[in-house]
């Protein structure tokens, strides 16, 4: 997917989840002295959220260029391009690295994985934010007006046991997986209408406009009551390394 070309729109349509913000906050004890990376960080909104609630440092890490021009300037995080395979710094070191629906982007899992533990602090948290099969079924109101989307991103999406054990061999432990939800309420088609959301263009073009015809018509009666649901898979860089 070329976020370059989905950038002017991703930014201008989509927003953040509060309940990811709560589930970082939650289950990651930040404090001002504390260091966060934000792999596929992308306009950055999770990323300036957390370092302005938690008063750390922050580093995000994107490779479209075109995303993290939509990243708004911030004295205390610094953008580069990078990828999750392979970070753009020499020596630096994270309390935390996460990511939001980036995963299903991610190649090589397992050298994602690697490349975190090299730079996470002994005692460093990961957290990957993604989607269960259950939760791409039944997403509202994605796979409920287009399911060919659910077809798409059921082959696209890495599985939770698979990346479990990924980051198990490259030796996190209290391996944990959380699953959030929230209702939400739709009532601008907006991102929808112009396919702010990758799966989007994973379907045909006459399954994209049925679609959106009987999203429009249900809007007619009033807002559309959705859901927003992810799993996010906790791990822990051990205190002791083998070396
Ligand atoms: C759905 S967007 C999510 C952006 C942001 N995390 C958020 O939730 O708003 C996916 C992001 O992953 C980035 N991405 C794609 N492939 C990647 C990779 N191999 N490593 C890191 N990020 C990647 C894209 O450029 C895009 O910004």
């Amino acid at each position: 997917m070329d976020y370059d070309k989905l950038a002017d729109v991703y930014a201008r349509t989509r927003g953040l989840s509060p309940i990811v913000l709560d589930e970082l906050r939650t289950h990651w004890s930040g404090t001002p002295d504390s260091r966060v990376l934000e792999v596929g960080c992308g306009t950055g909104d999770y990323l300036v959220e957390l370092v302005d609630s938690v008063k750390c440092l922050g580093w995000g890490v994107d490779p479209s260029a075109k995303m993290l021009q939509h990243a708004p300037a911030h004295e205390n995080i610094r953008f580069a391009e990078g990828t999750a395979e392979k970070f753009p710094f020499e020596d630096s070191v994270f309390d935390l690295i996460f990511s939001v629906n980036v995963i299903h982007h991610v190649i090589e899992t397992a050298d994602y994985f690697g490349e975190a533990m090299g730079y996470l602090k002994p005692g460093g948290m990961i957290c990957t934010v993604t989607d269960t099969p259950r939760i791409i079924r039944d997403r509202k109101p994605l796979t409920h007006y287009w399911p060919g989307t659910a077809l798409a991103d059921l082959v696209r999406y890495p599985e939770i046991s698979k990346l479990s054990e990924q980051m198990g061999s490259e030796g996190f432990v209290d391996i944990e997986e959380h699953e959030i939800s929230a209702p939400i309420q739709i009532d601008d088609p907006s991102s929808y209408k112009e396919k702010a959301y990758s799966c989007l263009h994973l379907i045909s073009e006459d399954e994209f406009v049925e679609g959106l015809r009987c999203l429009e018509d249900d809007l007619k009666a009033g807002p559309v009551q959705g859901i927003i649901e992810f799993v996010c898979i906790w791990g822990t860089a051990p205190l002791h390394r083998a070396i």
